[in-house]
């Protein structure tokens, strides 16, 4: 009998491990074709799950010859345009490794792609399939510190990655803080007005590209979101989830990214009057899940496809965490502020060659 999703596996790299792993948990999908720019890639993959999928060297080859319906693009990020599009084009759905792409006019291109096509393009967030986060959110909406004026988030690391990483010219900021500023937003609720953004690459940095920086963004419902990060951070590490302190009119919520959140807000029943007032702790409720992280969110793009809705992260949300990367980038460039609506739609929209 065929399998509900045929799914082509384009890139077939460390991080596609995670996708045939899950992919091979569920009865309705079949792995039907391994694509990659090097035979022995997918060679491996075949071997290290017992498949027997055939190779292709380009997308377009391996949807026409076995009929995929399904595309995971868990390629590298200068890869995502050219692979998303030509799986969109011809039918696809696809999901796709973070970031969507690497630039706005190919983000609005693959926007395009997937409205013109009626098809889902989703991307993986999967640090917003963790019950902390999930815990964190929840004392936001249900308004434990009130309204909310500032939230903070830091991230240092120091990975020695290797790679293509290595050579990117803004590797922090296009690799990894699509993760932090879409948790900011997955957690506000709120989406990004405008950006001011300085990128550096700090001494004894074993990258090529900007490896550090500092971000802030005023947000729609009048916070400002404020980023600070390195991925050359040699010591002290905070999590790879960031570290988060949110401030609001009544108190204040922590999330070290490693434990569960709590909040301290205003003792109700405290002596007025005092210079500083005493407060009380909120511990974040647990939440549960049926998956977490990567699983989490191919879950939750499968359940999308069977009830016929968005993802949490379909390409048309993602543009705006993306839009939050690549604002900075360019104000990075630019030394000034940056207005995200008005740059999202001067960058255009580039088409499939
Ligand atoms: N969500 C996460 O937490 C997370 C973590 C790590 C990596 N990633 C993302 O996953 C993606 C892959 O990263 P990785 O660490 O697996 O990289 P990798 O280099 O290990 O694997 C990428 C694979 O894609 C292949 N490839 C490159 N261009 C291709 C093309 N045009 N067609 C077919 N195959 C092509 C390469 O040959 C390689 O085998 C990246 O976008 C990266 O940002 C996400």
């Amino acid at each position: 009998m065929t399998a509900k999703y045929r799914v082509a596996v384009a890139g077939c790299g460390a991080m596609a491990n995670e996708w045939v792993r899950y992919a091979l948990k569920r009865d309705d999908v079949e792995i039907v074709a391994l694509v990659d720019l090097r035979r022995e890639s997918a060679e491996a993959m075949n071997a290290r799950y017992g498949l027997s999928a055939p190779f292709f060297h380009s997308i377009e080859d391996a949807i026409s010859a076995t009929g995929a319906d399904l595309v995971f693009d868990v390629t590298v990020p200068e890869s995502h345009y050219g692979i998303a599009t030509a799986a969109l084009n011809r039918g696809c759905h696809v999901f796709s490794e973070k970031p969507l792409a690497e630039t706005m006019p190919q983000c609005n291109g693959i926007v395009a792609a997937a409205e013109r096509s009626g098809k889902t393009h989703a991307v993986m967030q999967n640090r917003r399939y963790d019950p902390r986060i999930r815990s964190l959110r929840r004392m936001l909406t249900d308004d434990v510190i009130g309204r909310t004026g500032y939230i903070g988030a830091s991230f240092f690391l120091g990975p020695h990655f290797g790679g293509f990483r290595d050579i990117m010219k803004s590797p922090l900021l296009l690799d990894m803080a699509i993760h932090t500023f879409d948790q900011a937003r997955f957690i506000s609720g709120a989406d990004p007005v405008s950006v001011y953004c300085q990128e550096w690459n700090p001494p004894g940095s074993w990258y090529a590209g900007n490896a550090s920086a500092i971000c802030i963004f005023e947000m729609s419902d009048g916070s400002v979101f404020a980023y600070q990060g390195s991925w050359c951070a040699e010591g002290a590490p905070t999590s790879w989830e960031a570290s988060w302190r949110i401030q609001g009119e009544r108190g204040t919520a922590i999330w070290d990214g490693i434990g569960m959140p709590y909040a301290e807000i205003v003792d109700a029943d405290g002596p007025e009057g005092k210079f500083v007032r005493e407060h009380q702790r909120v511990d974040g409720g647990e939440i549960s899940m049926n998956e977490t992280f990567h699983a989490g969110c191919l879950e939750e793009m499968f359940a999308s496809l069977a009830e016929g809705r968005a993802a949490e992260t379909d390409c048309r949300d993602n543009r705006l965490s993306m839009a939050m990367v690549l604002g900075a980038l360019e104000s990075a460039r630019r030394g000034c502020k940056i207005d995200i609506g008005e740059y999202m739609q001067q960058e255009g929209v580039l088409q499939p060659s």
